[in-house]
């Protein structure tokens, strides 16, 4: 388990103090596939770099499979920050693995050697080090590769042996850094994949950071969006994005889902979406099922207004369906109001949208 608590931290620049993690609270349990998701600058990097102490943050607790890497204490001179001790450090971050965006493999080294250098010192023989390193070719599926350099491979391959070598020591972390923003959709897909297969496998933990929501939708099963250090809003991955809160998550969402067609619509103030009278132009969102239709016939059927569909669409958030549909609703404000309440009553979310 990965557990955050209250932490800051500040870069101080010539230019001015920059607030790269303010006051941000998480909880990661054992065997997930955690998001986090942000623009660029949001402060991903500087909280995932605390989770190893690559970067130390200047307040807060961390703690990581039972040990805590950083704690508060009460002193004279106020609340201050306390490490574990190097040595203690070392082992922990064993059980951590880290992956890139640029990969970070050792160009002048064979994918072997890069995948048997963090087991130099880990006491084991030459040749325990080529057994396990033939398994960890064998898990990411590269056993032909051996013996050939990382300029030789495609951007997939190159990630694929920085897994392996993050995985060398058996971490039941992986901390991930946006591992895929530098593939094509291809190579993506196949490394989020492959994280998934090592989730399943050997209960690998994942943080998973990411700045596309396509990700997330993907694999994660929890995120959290940030925006200038601080979490504004975290949860379940269905939920999130059956019932966004925050204007960033909803922008977010709009990059990956079919009826954010609706907004240039609105923009171009084509035809099919143009209101009149006390006409709303009305979102539904329907979870776990696909029977928006039967709900609009039912609707119109039982309150005295019309039901104009202008879009509709069914968005897979892992394995679970999430169907939206947007409407036109014709009628009086008391109808209205009537058939609002009855949406709300069978569960059905609604967004007015115009
Ligand atoms: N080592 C550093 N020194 C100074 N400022 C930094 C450093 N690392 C990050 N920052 C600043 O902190 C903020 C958050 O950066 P970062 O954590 O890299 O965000 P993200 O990964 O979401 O793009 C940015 O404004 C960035 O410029
Ligand atoms: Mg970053």
């Amino acid at each position: 388990m990965i557990e955050i608590k209250n932490l800051n931290k500040t870069y101080h620049l010539k230019s001015g103090d920059v607030e790269a993690a303010k006051n941000v609270s998480l909880t990661i349990d054992d065997g997930e596939i955690y998001g986090i998701i942000g623009y660029s600058g949001a402060g991903k990097s500087t909280l995932v770099r605390c989770v190893n102490l690559l970067e130390v943050p200047d307040s807060g607790e961390i703690n990581v499979n039972g040990v805590q890497l950083t704690r508060m204490e009460s002193t004279p001179k106020g609340e201050v920050l306390r490490k574990v001790s190097d040595k203690e450090l070392n082992r922990a971050r064993k059980g951590i693995g880290m992956i890139f965006q640029h990969f970070n493999l050792l160009d002048r080294s064979t994918v072997f050697d890069n995948i048997a250098y963090p087991l130099k010192y880990s006491g084991k023989s030459k040749t325990q080090i080529r057994e396990r390193v033939h398994e960890l070719l064998e898990l990411v599926d590269l056993k032909d590769k051996e013996n050939v350099y990382p300029s030789q491979l495609s951007g997939g391959q190159k990630q694929r042996v920085a897994i392996a070598r993050a995985l060398a020591n058996n971490p039941g972390v992986l901390l991930s850094d946006e591992a895929t923003s530098a593939l094509d959709p291809e190579a993506t897909e196949s490394i989020l994949n492959l994280l998934k297969k090592l989730n399943k496998q050997l209960g690998l933990t994942i943080v998973l950071i990411t700045h596309e929501m396509t990700v997330i939708k993907t694999i994660c099963s929890k995120v959290a969006v940030m925006e200038n250090g601080a979490v504004v809003e975290q949860g379940d991955v269905y939920d999130i994005f059956a019932h966004p809160k925050q204007p960033v998550t909803k922008k977010f969402i709009n990059t990956v889902s079919n009826l954010s067609k609706i907004n240039r619509m609105i923009a171009e103030n084509v035809p099919l979406v143009q209101l009149s009278g006390n006409d709303k132009l009305v979102k539904l969102i329907f979870e776990n099922d696909c029977t928006g239709e039967a709900v609009i016939s039912d609707i119109s059927k039982r309150f005295d207004i019309k039901v104009n569909i202008v879009l509709a669409n069914v968005e897979m958030i892992g394995d679970r369906p999430l169907g939206g549909i947007i409407v036109i609703f014709k009628g009086s404000d008391a109808a209205m109001d009537d058939a609002f309440k009855y949406l709300e009553k069978i569960k059905v979310g609604t967004e007015v949208l115009a």
